[in-house]
């Protein structure tokens, strides 16, 4: 894919003409609060299998649809429970994913053969853009995982994108340029089909702002030796590891090998918080000052580690209980490398 293919200034027509290539069964990549997602029409089962192609992605993981508002959940949800709706209403637009029982729309290249549907409103003026100008084109939802290949660091910039899939678009298909992603980690996934709401995957909105939010509990998972951290309420991770692609124990890896709770040593890219100092000969690849500014710049300081071809890199783990416990789970993770 050529820079010629991004679309930089997005203009009502700009968007209008990625949403009319969405509707007829193209891939348009485009930023989210969150990080970068790879589009499709989520009721085009051939388009959506693209997605599959493009990111190498096995075809039974389930795919999050992407919605202007909440007044499009019950399109693709149905029996949602009241504290769903409290969350939609709190959080939405936002970095949070709602998984209830699916509708008849969606299908199973959708869910992956479910029960269950994700749904996300996405708190991104291009992304919100582009889903307004695809409803009004009489498209229902788009279809979007994270834009990077299987397994790899989610994208949170176009250059990014175009780095990890640009070879495996087509000349029809499109990736917008909506500059930096502000959160910069994945949506928190909440499992809304039972009494009490559970977090499959963490992220910006945490368990704490979720009790609130709800007056409930957030309900507990079961120990799973292979998970390693099933403890606490803010650190509770899905059992289910083949739904829940993002929950499998090597993801969002990096080609360096990434390690945690080590002294970074000469010639080691090394990612802390600004007020930890760099030992000599350390190539420090990011200082972020704050727990949000780390998880924005994560994803990119990993990239930058393979782009200066480093073996290793050392992250030294913030260790709050907000957005913190989300960047630990990704981090974890990427520690079993790809
Ligand atoms: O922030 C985000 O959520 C980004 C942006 C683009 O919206 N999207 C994203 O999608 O991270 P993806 O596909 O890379 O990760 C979505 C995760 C996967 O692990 C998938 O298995 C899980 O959500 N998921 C989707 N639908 C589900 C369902 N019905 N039940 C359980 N997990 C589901
Ligand atoms: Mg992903």
């Amino acid at each position: 894919m050529s820079k010629s293919q991004y679309v930089s200034n997005c203009t009502a027509d700009s968007l209008r003409d990625a949403a009319a290539k969405l509707l007829a069964g193209n891939l348009v990549a485009f930023p989210t609060e969150t990080v970068y997602g790879l589009g499709a029409d989520a009721c085009n089962a051939d388009a959506v299998a693209r997605i599959y192609a493009v990111k190498g992605r096995p075809a039974d993981h389930p795919l999050i649809v992407h919605v202007s508002s909440m007044h499009r959940l019950g399109d693709w949800a149905e029996e949602i429970p009241e504290y769903a709706i409290k969350l939609a209403r709190d959080f939405w637009p936002g970095p949070m994913t709602l998984v209830l029982k699916r509708s008849e729309l969606a299908r199973d290249f959708i869910t992956g053969g479910q029960e269950t549907v994700g749904v996300r409103v996405p708190d991104h003026v291009v992304a919100r853009g582009l889903l307004e100008a695809f409803e009004n084109l009489g498209g229902k939802g788009i279809a979007a995982p994270s834009a990077n290949r299987f397994g790899q660091v989610s994208p949170t910039t176009a250059a990014a994108v175009v780095d990890e899939i640009g070879e495996y678009l087509d000349s029809s298909d499109q990736i917008i340029d909506g500059g930096g992603c502000a959160v910069g980690v994945e949506s928190t996934i909440v499992d809304c089909t039972n009494d009490a709401p559970r977090i499959l995957r963490p992220g910006a909105i945490t368990a704490a702002m979720i009790e609130t939010c709800t007056g409930i509990q957030v309900g507990k998972i079961a120990d799973s030796p292979s998970l390693g951290v099933v403890n606490n309420s803010s650190e509770m991770i899905s059992v289910d590891l083949i739904r829940v692609s993002g929950s499998l124990e090597n993801h969002y890896a990096p080609a360096a090998k990434v390690l945690l709770c080590e002294i970074p040593t000469e010639g080691q890219g090394f990612i802390a918080l600004a007020s930890i100092e760099t030992p000599p000969g350390v190539i420090r690849l990011a200082s972020p000052r704050n727990d949000e500014e780390f998880a924005q710049i994560l994803y990119s300081a990993l990239r930058q580690a393979d782009i200066q071809g480093l073996a290793e890199v050392v992250v030294t783990q913030p260790i709050g209980i907000g957005i913190a416990v989300a960047i630990r789970d990704r981090l974890r993770r990427a520690t079993n490398g790809r």
